[in-house]
């Protein structure tokens, strides 16, 4: 069968670096609201117009912008680690109701448990492809050559919302209006805790473990 799974955590935790892997290695689509938005603000999109204005504060965009968008874009059979969706109560609620109209379910929901330090220095670091996506860390996960992407070859770039003053509010944003699913998933008995502290290499193979790949 084919899963569906909701990967929760704070701004950092490496959700984005072990979705792309794992998607792929389990033929999985990978859906990550922030990155479809920032595709968006790219290309100047109504919804990029729109969700820029929270973006650059650290906000979240609004739930309707966002169910919206996950409805655009689910496929019919299902099979998809959702990354960075849903983030507040609102947005869990539609999604069970979307999966259940298709007679699916959530299959697990992975938290990636990371102290506030670990974030702060994860995001200080990480530079990204302006071209490709490509995410890469200057310490932890380091290009090639300098500053440039390993795969198509632009320059690396810091991401806008990376700033130190915007990353304390988007850990604020998250205690508030994220963590409250926790307790919600927990309920459902579908809530499962990763130690994402570890290394990239660590933290992929225990996550494979914990969702039976
Ligand atoms: P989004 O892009 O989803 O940001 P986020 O949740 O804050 O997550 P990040 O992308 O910052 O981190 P990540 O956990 O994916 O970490 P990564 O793998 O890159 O959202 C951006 C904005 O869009 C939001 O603020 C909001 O405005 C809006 N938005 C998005 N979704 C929304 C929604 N559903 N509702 C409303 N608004 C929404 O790793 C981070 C760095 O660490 C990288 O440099 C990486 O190389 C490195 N790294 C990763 N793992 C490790 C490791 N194990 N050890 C060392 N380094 C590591």
């Amino acid at each position: 069968m084919r899963k569906n799974l909701v990967f929760l955590g704070p701004p950092g935790a490496g959700k984005g670096t072990q979705a792309k892997r794992l998607a792929q290695e389990l033929g999985l689509m990978h859906i990550s609201t922030g990155d479809i938005l920032r595709e968006a603000v790219k290309k100047g999109t109504p919804l990029g117009k729109k969700a820029k204005e929270y973006m650059d504060k650290g906000e979240l965009v609004p739930d309707d912008l966002i169910v919206a968008l996950i409805e655009e874009v689910m496929p019919p059979e299902g099979g998809v680690i959702f990354d960075g969706f849903p983030r507040t109560i609102a947005q869990a609620e539609a999604l069970d109701e979307m999966l259940s109209k298709k007679g699916m379910g959530i299959d697990a929901v992975v938290l990636f448990d990371v102290p506030d330090e670990v974030v702060v220095e994860r995001l200080s670091g990480r530079r990204v492809c302006p071209s490709c996506g490509a995410v890469y860390h200057i310490k932890f996960n380091p290009p090639e050559n300098d500053e440039v992407c390993d795969r198509c070859g632009t320059k690396l770039i810091q991401r806008d919302d990376d700033r130190e003053e915007v990353v304390r509010n988007r850990l604020e944003v998250y205690r508030r209006q994220t963590e409250p699913l926790i307790e919600y998933y927990e309920r459902k008995g579908i809530l499962i805790r990763l130690d994402a502290s570890k290394e990239i290499e660590e933290v992929y193979q225990e996550l494979k473990k914990v969702v039976g790949a």
